[in-house]
């Protein structure tokens, strides 16, 4: 059994007293059942470690460096993030590859130094709505997948989680309907068996983009899907929460 879980990706929002604020209205909710995560900006997390202390949740980053050390301005690595309580790191969202020119190279190196600094990345996939329409959504998002694979061997996916994040419903109001969802989540368990049958079972694939409320109980009741990735959501507590409920529903 995949235990479910529900991280939210905070992106650039909140200051430090909102991330705290926050942080501790999620803390002060037990979910059982449910790996519930938040991911604030990288200035946060030391604040928002200390407001989650004697809580279940557990603290992501959203992005981390692929070098440990060194002349790499305005970077921040895996180990630097495990310091301050950090046991996720988001790798590759679309945001970082469509605005900051993560390729699927950088994010399959990025994915290596979070394995490697013993943490968990939760690698995101997705296709643009021109993909889909051009009927290159399984091939996209395969080869966001297969670069991890190229720089890091069958296993890459043994200590990670992945997320499904279709680009056309982030941040837009559009979800995917839970069945195109789960179609494209048990393609993606398919292609990850063709390497390690183990880890495909395993391995908790997420979907992202425009989860609320609402929608959570149908998305996550699918069978191969494992929980959400929560941006605008996860920024009101009460929200973030009903989404981990409907999670726990679904356990
Ligand atoms: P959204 O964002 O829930 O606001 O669509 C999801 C994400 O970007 O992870």
């Amino acid at each position: 059994m995949r235990t479910p879980m529900v991280a939210g990706n905070w992106k650039l929002n909140g200051s430090r007293q909102s991330a705290v604020a926050l942080a501790g209205e999620v803390a002060a909710t037990e979910v059982a059942g449910v790996d519930v995560v938040v991911c604030p900006v990288s200035l946060h997390l030391g604040d928002v470690s200390q407001a989650l202390k004697g809580s279940s949740v557990l603290l992501g980053a959203q992005n981390a460096c692929a070098e440990e050390q060194g002349a790499f301005t305005g970077e921040v690595s895996s180990t630097m993030l495990a310091e301050f309580g950090c046991q996720y790191v988001i790798i590759g969202h679309s945001e970082r590859r469509s605005l900051f020119g993560d390729s699927n190279e950088s994010c399959a190196a990025r994915h290596k130094a979070v394995v490697a600094a013993g943490l968990t990345p939760i690698f995101c996939v997705g296709e643009t709505l021109d993909d889909r329409e051009a009927g290159n959504t399984m091939a996209v998002v395969e080869s966001q997948l297969q670069a991890a694979f190229d720089a890091c061997g069958d296993n890459a996916f043994a200590s990670a989680v992945i997320a499904y994040e279709p680009v056309w419903a982030i941040g837009t109001g559009k979800t995917a309907t839970p069945e195109q969802a789960q179609e494209v989540h048990a393609e993606l368990r398919q292609f990850i068996a063709a390497r390690d049958q183990q880890t495909a079972s395993a391995v908790r694939i997420l979907y992202g983009g425009s989860v609320n409320p609402g929608n959570a109980a149908e998305l996550i009741g699918k069978p191969d899907i494992d929980g959400g990735l929560i941006g605008g959501a996860a920024l009101k507590s009460a929200d973030f929460l009903a989404i981990c409920q409907a999670a726990a529903a679904q356990a």
